[in-house]
């Protein structure tokens, strides 16, 4: 999508699209648009053929958007402090070794040979066994899991093919009651992780609804591993693509964290967010109604020359301010894994490119057709 962006960027940075919507593609409108704090809270429900769907099937959406990331304070501001507990810097921290050991462990099945997706092998697996492990899940379904949340996904893009839009709703009517059933499961079985911590706040007056608790649950599974599969396949694509870039992360490891950071610009996981307008606003010479529908690109503000300078389409994993890329937004809505996902990051491709010097591609990359969480789906290698 790159060379798009770049052509919208420079010929009309703020787009009114025929579709109904507004799109933002330079990084100083998309920082100022994140950081103003406008309205989530329609955003879903507004977006018209789907909930026409919903309305067809007389489904109840209110369980999927119900999470903090579909809601404006006071109601987020309350729902992200339940979960920004569990989530602080310290307790990432103490993943690491957990996280070394599954990546390790998804290493050696990488050394025993053999062609070997990176997909299915490290960069889905890890991030759903890290998740499903503070929650406290029980083992679930992944085939399945995956799928669902694989197709529930393009509900964050502007969908208007009916098949996709059917595929869509169904998928998120079976999650909402997977996720009942998860959480069912745990009320029996309660244990110190993070599902218990959210249902003892249910239980706690009125701190959380019934919808709220499986909104938040299905959130963090579905953010906690539709983007990091990204961030780790698409940043060694990245890696392998730019052979000199990967033999100076092999000779020099300390650069681990910065070039998650520049892996992280360079193929924003999350290509897309969206806010809905309170008032009237004016970027540039454009004048947006309020209630306006607009799309922050951040995948484009990530590229955009005027911010990064000259070299905005190369890999340069000693880039000085690479840590200021938007794939993780800003604002009050800036990711709340974040950490989590630079831990998982940093382990994932720093210590693969250290075992495995050589590595190559061995087939073609195959990519998942999404235009928001874009991201390679197959990425055959050997050691
Ligand atoms: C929000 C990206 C990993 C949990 C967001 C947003 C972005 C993002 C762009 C803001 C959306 C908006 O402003 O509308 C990413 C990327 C990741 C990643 C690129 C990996 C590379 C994770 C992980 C978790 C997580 C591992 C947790 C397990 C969340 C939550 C929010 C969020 C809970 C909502 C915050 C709020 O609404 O206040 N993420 N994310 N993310 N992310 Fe992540």
């Amino acid at each position: 999508p790159y060379p798009h962006y770049r052509e919208l960027r420079d010929t009309d940075p703020v787009q009114e699209h025929p579709l109904g919507f507004w799109f933002l593609s330079h990084y100083d409108d998309v920082t100022r648009l994140l950081r103003a704090g406008l309205s989530v809270e329609d955003r879903n429900l507004a977006d018209g053929p789907v909930r026409a769907q919903y309305e067809a099937l007389g489904a109840d959406r209110a369980p999927l958007v119900a999470s903090m990331l579909d809601r404006d304070p006071p109601d987020h501001t309350r729902l992200r402090s339940l979960v920004a507990k569990v989530f602080t810097p310290r307790a990432i921290a103490a993943l690491e070794p957990m996280v070394t050991d599954l990546v390790d462990a998804s290493l050696d099945r990488i050394a025993d040979g053999g062609p070997v997706d990176l997909v299915d092998e490290l960069a889905f697996p890890l991030p759903f066994a890290v998740i499903s492990t503070m929650l406290g899940t029980p083992p679930t379904d992944q085939t399945r899991l995956r799928e669902l949340t694989g197709t529930l996904v393009r509900s964050l893009e502007v969908v208007t093919d009916p098949d996709v839009i059917r595929a869509i709703t169904e998928a998120e009517i079976a999650l909402a009651e997977m996720t009942r059933d998860i959480v069912e499961w745990k009320r029996a079985n309660p244990a110190d992780d993070l599902l218990t911590a959210l249902i003892a706040a249910e239980q706690d007056g009125d701190r959380l609804s019934d919808d709220e608790l499986i909104a938040q649950v299905l959130l963090l599974y579905v953010a906690g591993h539709e983007t990091t599969v990204n961030l780790i396949a698409n940043g060694v694509v990245a890696l392998l693509a730019n052979p000199e870039q990967f033999d100076l992360l092999r000779t020099r490891p300390d650069l681990a964290p910065n070039a998650v950071e520049e892996l992280l610009r360079y193929d924003s996981p999350v290509q897309q967010t969206r806010r809905i307008t309170t008032a009237p606003l004016t970027i540039r010479d454009r004048d947006i109604p309020a209630g306006s529908f607009i799309i922050a690109c951040l995948g484009s503000a990530n590229h955009d020359e005027r911010f990064w300078g000259p070299t905005a389409d190369s890999l340069d994993l000693e880039r000085q301010n690479a840590h200021r890329h938007l794939s993780f937004g800003a604002g009050p809505h800036h990711c709340l894994g974040a950490a989590l996902a630079r831990l998982e990051g940093r382990l994932a491709i720093g210590r693969l490119v250290s075992r495995f010097p050589n590595l190559a591609l061995d087939g073609d990359v195959r990519w998942n057709g999404r235009l928001n969480l874009r991201g390679a789906s197959s990425v055959p290698i050997r050691g």
